[in-house]
């Protein structure tokens, strides 16, 4: 159902609006830090005593959180993935279809994942859970940068992505165990130029031949009525998950085939990565010396599936031409009025800088649980681009974040309420918002990283991508040790590919 509604009865009228607690319009001088030299030494291995997620910290949530943490190392082995987020789980995940489809049965392949700190720790632990495809935002920029193909195929990837995740999670019976919840998104448009944006986005998506017949437009009267916030809205199709359970059933899935042989290390840092000379592989292919506070790693294959930390092992992934750590965070409160007068959607805000959703209600609660994440504009200029600290919260940030949901729906948060929980994540940000997907080149030296791979930098949006994007990289490993030639499939925007991404 498509509402068309003429831009002007969008347009709000600023002077009667509550002030908000957050800066508007600062997406292009957040951008701006990305035009200045690296801020700093290269990203630090991830803290260990990280802030306490919702996600992970809820009891019995992260059954896998010390797999693999003592014991015997696997030393040994054909692809070593780094990071078990859902970039490296996925990949693995990946790697045993393929193999199941064309591998050889009778020698599985050696997969270890290693893991810094607890199972899925990172950002995939501490994120604000939303599972929505960009269906037509930031077409008109993007189009117009890198092709209305590429700016095509940024929706394909993220429309198939949402797609595979919601089908894998009904065909294992486990949309409630996953607590995938499809309530769509309203992105509240808080400005003029927000909505002017929008509108502008709309009309080259739909000049493009892109399919928007899933998008509606709300005025603020109609959001008002259906959600309790005088602002204009656009509605899409959009999901929230939890995503550490996704992550540990992918994990289970794939350890559990016979395609692969799949180890998984946690709290083992990957510290440096060594060139074994050819001399000394004593005939095998082992290429790769992964240093290791528990000894070293051979392997044949390496995916960085490390993210924000890619330039702690990868030097020329520092700075703004490569992947910038940025610290994002989240508090978790509770709502002042039941579900019933909520509405079950999620929500973005304030070109993405806010975004929330309140969580289904447990058995013997009243009211929802709202995680929202956002404010680090209260930072500006520096918007917490190049920190990497997710063992503290920003009090700059946490105010913002405490102040916006009573002001944005008046009556149904209580004001000066105290979250139940505050945390942090790191995010890996890239100046045009592209992830970095396939063999890792440096430019100064290409050749130097044979058998290395890479899938990281979703800037902030990994849940609509990253599945997909380890699927690229997986589908490229295992074709070239099958020695054949890896065809890009149509759903990848090429300028994710790292070899287009020479000059940034
Ligand atoms: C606060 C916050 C809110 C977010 N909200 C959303 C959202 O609502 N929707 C959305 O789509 N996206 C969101 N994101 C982004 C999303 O979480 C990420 O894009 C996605 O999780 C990235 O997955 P990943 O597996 O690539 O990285 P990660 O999950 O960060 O995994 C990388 C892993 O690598 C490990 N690692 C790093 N270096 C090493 C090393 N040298 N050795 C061993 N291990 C290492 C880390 O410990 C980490 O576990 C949010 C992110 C944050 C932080
Ligand atoms: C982690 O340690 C640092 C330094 O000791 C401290 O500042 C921080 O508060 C700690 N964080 C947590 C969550 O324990
Ligand atoms: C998942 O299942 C629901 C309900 O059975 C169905 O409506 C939906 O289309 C399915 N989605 C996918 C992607 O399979
Ligand atoms: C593992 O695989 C076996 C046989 O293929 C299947 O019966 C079992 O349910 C699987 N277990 C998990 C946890 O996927
Ligand atoms: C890997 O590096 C370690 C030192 O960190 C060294 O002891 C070991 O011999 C190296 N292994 C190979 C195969 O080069």
């Amino acid at each position: 159902m498509q509402l068309s509604i003429p831009l002007s009865a969008l347009l709000l009228r600023i002077s009667a609006m509550a002030v908000l607690p957050v800066f508007l319009n600062v997406f292009a001088e957040h951008q701006e830090v990305f035009q200045l030299p690296p801020s700093g030494p290269r990203c630090p291995l991830p803290v260990p005593n990280s802030t306490a997620s919702f996600w992970i910290t809820t009891p019995g949530a992260n059954p896998l959180a010390k797999e693999g943490s003592e014991g015997p190392l696997t030393a040994d082995v054909d692809i070593a993935i780094i990071g078990s987020g859902i970039t490296g789980v996925s990949a693995a995940y990946h790697i045993s279809r393929l193999l199941a489809e064309t591998g050889d049965a009778a020698k599985p392949l050696k997969v270890v994942i290693l893991e810094a700190r607890d199972f899925c720790s990172g950002a995939t632990g501490r994120n604000g859970g939303h599972l929505t495809a960009n269906i037509f935002q930031d077409f008109a920029v993007y189009s117009s940068r890198f092709g209305t193909d590429d700016a095509k195929r940024a929706i394909a990837l993220e429309t198939r992505t949402v797609s595979e995740i919601v089908k894998i999670a009904n065909e294992s019976g486990k949309t409630d165990a996953l607590d995938l919840v499809s309530g769509g998104r309203n992105h509240l448009l808080f400005t003029d130029a927000e909505v002017a944006e929008a509108d502008l986005d709309y009309e080259t998506a739909k000049k493009a031949g892109v399919d928007l017949t899933d998008v509606e437009f709300l005025t603020k009267e109609q959001v008002q009525e259906r959600y309790g916030a005088s602002y204009p809205s656009v509605r899409t199709p959009g999901y929230n998950i939890w995503p550490l359970k996704l992550v540990s059933h992918l994990y289970t899935t794939a350890a559990n085939s016979s395609a692969l042989s799949l180890a998984l290390h946690t709290n083992t840092p990957v510290t440096t990565l060594m060139p074994i000379p050819a001399s000394s592989s004593a005939g095998s292919a082992r290429r790769w010396n992964l240093t290791t506070p528990r000894g070293p790693i051979s392997a044949s294959y390496v995916l960085h599936a490390t993210n924000a930390y890619a330039s702690h092992l990868l030097a020329h992934m520092h700075g703004p031409a490569g992947i910038v750590p940025s610290r994002g965070q989240i508090i978790a409160t509770r709502a002042a009025v039941p579900p019933s007068v909520l509405t079950t959607s999620a929500y973005t805000g304030n070109e993405g800088f806010e975004y929330w959703f309140p969580r289904p209600v447990e058995a013997g609660q009243e009211k929802p649980l709202v995680i929202i994440g956002g404010g680090r504009e209260a930072t500006k200029p520096k918007f917490e681009l190049y920190v990497s600290d997710d063992s503290v919260v920003n009090p700059g940030v946490g105010e913002a974040l405490r102040k916006f949901l009573p002001v944005v729906f008046p009556g149904k948060y209580e004001e000066g309420q105290e979250p139940e929980l505050e945390w942090t994540g790191i995010m890996g940000y890239t100046q045009t918002g592209d992830p970095f997907v396939g063999p890792v080149i440096d430019p100064a030296n290409p050749g130097a990283h044979k058998g290395q791979y890479i899938s990281a930098g979703y800037t902030g949006h990994g849940m609509p991508r990253a599945f997909s994007c380890a699927e690229a990289v997986a589908q490229m490993i295992v074709a070239d040790i099958q020695g054949k030639e890896w065809e890009v499939p149509d759903w990848l925007p090429r300028h994710h590919l790292t070899q287009n991404r020479l000059n940034e």
